[in-house]
């Protein structure tokens, strides 16, 4: 038999034992659960682009870092339609507005508008070049304004 260490066997232990609690914490893809879900997403986004914004506007002078920041953004740029079913507009406290079920089409778009923005942001960043970082970013913040402009309440 495959004999694990005592401490090994400890952590294995434990680490069941908080999966088991995270999974009767809220069943999978309740509203609650997908709102929140998407809006650690978003924070996640905002997180990447302040960080870029500071490495642009030469706050810092981390540009070898730039790329990761842009690449994490453009894996999951793709990923937001998903996070938006029908129904997740309940549960918890959120900011979409209506207009995303009952235009949908235009939050495509507008989702779309972002995704297609980000292959410049990499290049840019990859670039080494803080101009172009400046003016990719830009256009990146602006797909990021235009779909809350529509898309997501005021505070
Ligand atoms: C296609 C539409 C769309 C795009 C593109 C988009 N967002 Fe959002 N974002 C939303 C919506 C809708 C909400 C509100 C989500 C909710 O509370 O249900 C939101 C919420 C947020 C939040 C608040 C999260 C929280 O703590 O509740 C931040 C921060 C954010 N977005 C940042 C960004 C950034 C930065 C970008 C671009 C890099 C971006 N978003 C692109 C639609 C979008």
């Amino acid at each position: 038999m495959f004999v694990l260490g005592r401490r090994t066997a400890g952590a294995v232990i434990a680490g069941a034992v908080m999966m088991a609690g995270l999974s009767v914490a809220g069943a999978a893809d309740e509203p609650a659960n997908i709102i929140k879900y998407r809006q650690n997403v978003m924070k996640a986004n905002g997180g990447h682009i302040s960080a870029i914004a500071a490495i642009a506007k030469g706050d810092v002078s981390f540009m070898d870092q730039a790329e990761d920041h842009a690449r994490a953004m453009a894996a999951t740029a793709g990923d937001i339609l998903p996070l938006f079913p029908e129904g997740s507009d309940t549960g918890a406290d959120h900011r979409s507005l209506p207009a995303i079920w009952t235009d949908w089409a235009g939050f495509e778009k507008a989702a779309k508008a972002y995704e297609d923005a980000m292959p410049a942001l990499v290049e840019a960043a990859a670039s080494g070049d803080r101009a172009a970082l400046g003016g990719a970013l830009r256009d990146v913040g602006q797909a990021c304004k235009g779909c809350h402009d529509d898309f997501r309440e005021d505070k």
